[in-house]
């Protein structure tokens, strides 16, 4: 084997997920924050019927220990048996130390390198790629990767083309290093082994004024306000997501209809059909949380991957493919045998 290969492969062992209380309906968000706005148009434009969100004093370290107890829970293992902790979060509870260093505290952990990764609403994509990297490469055997948010916080409530289309929550999972088995497929990708297959990143700072927030540590010494020019972000999300899924598929000489599940972003349910369209996968194929937990940024494809294995809808072998598009702008994808 030339010595680029990996030598392991990082298999899913564990999962878990965390919903705040209380929930808002449409309606009920409306009159609590006096928005103008109506469940109809809500739902037909978006998918969202209700969101989770975090009570004044829980913070995202909450959220995400919770998940990760569950997922350590599933995975048979002790928080010490942790190496790695990477928490994916746009809403950390503190500028600094990293969201990771208060979940590996909550958890008991002393032994592992823990950090925060920042890329929005990919933020977990890239966290498990990441993850991957440091186990393919031997440095790390078992790896808690996260994803958390209190989006919630960063919203304006007076702006409601922003403040119906989020939510709170975090989803874990626990990653495994296994030796990786010589292939038995005709191409080199190994397609068969549990674990990641493969991890697809991008990003282009040049829309980073589609979506921002108003504020920063060292702009305003405020955290600011979430602002989105909603129209181009759907357009480009719909065109870049796109392009990425058709790469994915072509690395691996896959057509669409190979993927056993789709587990997508969870921020329109139409940017989710245009990728289930191109996918050419029916609705029994795909993951849709948005109804229930609109998008929770970084935490969304966590979430759903946890619903659809906790449910046993996605079952040892499937072929699942994770996709999300956040501000910056990141994009990137992971294919996963579990
Ligand atoms: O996770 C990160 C990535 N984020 C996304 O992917 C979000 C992408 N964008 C979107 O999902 C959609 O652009 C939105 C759901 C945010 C907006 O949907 P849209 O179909 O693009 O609507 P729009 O912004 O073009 O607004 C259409 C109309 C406007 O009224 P007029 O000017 O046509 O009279 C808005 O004022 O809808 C109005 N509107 C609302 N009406 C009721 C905007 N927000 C609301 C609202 N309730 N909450």
């Amino acid at each position: 084997m030339p010595s680029s290969c990996p030598a392991y492969r990082a298999r899913l062992i564990g999962w878990g997920g965390y919903l705040p209380e209380p929930t808002f309906t449409n309606a009920q968000l409306a009159e609590a924050y006096q928005i103008e706005t109506d469940d109809d148009w809500i739902v037909q434009r978006t998918g969202i019927r209700q969101r989770h969100l975090a009570p004044a004093g829980q913070v995202t370290s909450d959220l995400a220990t919770a998940a990760a107890q569950q997922a350590l829970a599933v995975a048979g293992l002790q928080a010490n048996d942790i190496q790695l902790i990477i928490v994916a979060t746009t809403t950390p509870d503190q500028t600094f130390p990293a969201t990771a260093v208060h979940v590996q505290r909550k958890l008991g952990n002393q032994l592992a390198i823990a950090f925060d990764v920042q890329a929005v609403c990919s933020g977990f994509v890239y966290a498990l790629s990441v993850a991957d990297q440091f186990i393919r490469s031997g440095q790390v055997r078992n790896a808690l990767v996260i994803g958390a948010e209190t989006l919630s916080r960063l919203l304006d409530w007076q702006n409601r083309t922003t403040a119906i289309l989020f939510g709170d929550g975090a989803g874990a999972v626990v990653l495994q290093a296994e030796p990786l088995m010589e292939s038995t497929d005709s191409g080199s990708s190994n397609l068969s082994q549990p674990g990641i297959i493969s991890t697809h990143l991008y990003a282009n700072g040049q829309y980073a004024d589609l979506l921002y927030t108003d504020g920063g540590a060292s702009s305003t010494q405020t955290v600011g306000t979430l602002q989105m020019n909603g129209r181009e972000v759907f357009r480009l999300a719909v065109e870049k997501l796109q392009e990425m899924l058709q790469t994915v598929l072509a690395t691996h000489n896959l057509k669409g209809t190979d993927i056993d599940w789709l587990v997508p972003h969870q921020a329109n349910i139409r940017i989710i059909q245009a990728m289930q369209q191109k996918l050419a996968l029916p609705d029994s194929q795909i993951i849709v949380t948005i109804d229930q937990h609109a998008n929770t940024s970084a935490a969304s494809i966590p979430l759903a991957l946890n619903v659809g294995l906790r449910d046993g809808r996605i079952k040892n072998g499937d072929l699942v493919l994770l996709e999300a598009m956040g501000g910056g702008f990141t994009w990137g994808a992971a294919l996963i045998r579990v």
